[in-house]
């Protein structure tokens, strides 16, 4: 590639810093804009389409998102639906109408079907209906996997399209109304251990896999992609190893030094009952493999929460 100009839409964000650092060490990047959404909310197609010309940038990574967990889903299903749509729709657009040469969308694992075979297969995307507590989540993000196809088909516009795993890591979440599951667990932990609590309440059974790839590892594996893969299939982006949320639990309490009982709250729900994704595309396509085992990424990120001395970041989705 020669040097470019790369917009990060979320570039502020837990994913977006990452990706952003490690985009300014790479020689074929001359520059990285990373605009907030109070200087241009990208649910406006107006402040868009003035961003896209103001900036001309002539790489765009979409990762700006309205995100959360179960709770964060069940409860605002409308507004994960229709500002993932939104800011997917009107981004991507003015990307293509303003000549920019490449586009790289962020979709997500919550796109995949209740019931996909293990390990999740890229050809089984279509195969059914999403888990229902984030389905409206999934669906918004996969529609830009049609939305970049159908631009590749008519118009020969290079968007590709990317599907993360649960992502961890430092400066995550960690708000409990809010936040995933590793730092919902971590949080948990840590701070009952510090209070002296003789028990931990969690959602769910603990009967659910989950596939966890550490944030640097992303980011690494985007940057790679927009590098270097120009096909017009989407790509798991993973690590291939699932945990029982159970076995999750008992890592992140022995990280986080607590020792008491852990009890599981079989009202909340699981989630989708099993993730894992079949990594061998990424790896062919643009030579990505993560590097970082779940055991060294859990113990950064619980030193790192541990470390956090003030106030922490709260993530909220009023009415908006
Ligand atoms: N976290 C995961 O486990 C995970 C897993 C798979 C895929 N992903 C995908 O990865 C991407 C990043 O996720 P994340 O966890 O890093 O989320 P995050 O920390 O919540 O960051 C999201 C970013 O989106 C920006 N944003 C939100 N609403 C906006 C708006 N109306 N206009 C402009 N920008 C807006 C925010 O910008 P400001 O900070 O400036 O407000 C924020 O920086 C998302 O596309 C998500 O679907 C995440």
């Amino acid at each position: 590639m020669k040097t470019h100009r790369v917009l990060v839409t979320g570039g502020n964000g837990f994913l977006g810093q990452n990706v952003c650092d490690q985009l300014r060490i790479q020689p074929w990047v001359q520059e990285v804009l990373a605009p907030r959404s109070s200087v241009c909310d990208l649910r406006d197609a107006q402040q868009v389409a003035a961003l896209f010309r103001t900036t001309q940038p002539d790489v765009v990574i979409h990762l700006a998102a309205t995100v959360g967990g179960i709770g964060a889903n069940q409860q605002h299903p409308a507004l994960f639906f229709r500002e993932n749509m939104l800011m997917g729709m009107n981004t991507m657009h003015e990307a293509y109408a303003n000549g920019i040469k490449k586009f790289v969308c962020i979709g997500t694992i919550c796109a995949y079907p209740k019931h996909t075979p293990v390990p999740f297969r890229e050809e089984e995307l279509w195969n059914g209906y999403p888990e229902e507590t984030n389905a409206p989540y999934g669906i918004a993000k996969k529609a830009l996997l049609t939305m970049a196809q159908a631009y590749r088909q008519e118009y020969g516009w290079n968007a590709i399209y990317l599907l993360p795993v649960n992502l961890y890591g430092p400066g995550d979440n960690f708000d409990l109304e809010t936040s995933h599951v590793i730092p919902a667990l971590i949080r948990k932990f840590v701070e009952a251990k510090e209070r002296g609590d003789a028990s931990v309440t969690l959602w769910g059974d603990g009967s659910a896999t989950r596939e966890f790839l550490y944030v640097g590892d992303a980011a690494s594996a985007i940057v790679r992609a927009t590098e270097r893969y120009d096909g017009g299939d989407p790509v798991n982006i993973g690590t291939g190893r699932e945990i029982t949320i159970q076995d999750l639990a008992a890592l992140i309490a022995s990280a986080a030094g607590f020792a008491g009982e852990i009890v599981w709250d079989s009202r909340k729900p699981n989630g989708q009952p099993r993730r894992c994704v079949d990594t061998k595309r990424a790896t062919e396509a643009f030579g990505f493999t993560a590097t970082t085992q779940l055991e060294a990424g859990i113990r950064t990120t619980v030193d790192w929460f541990q470390e956090q001395k003030g106030p922490l970041r709260e993530v909220h989705f009023s009415k908006r």
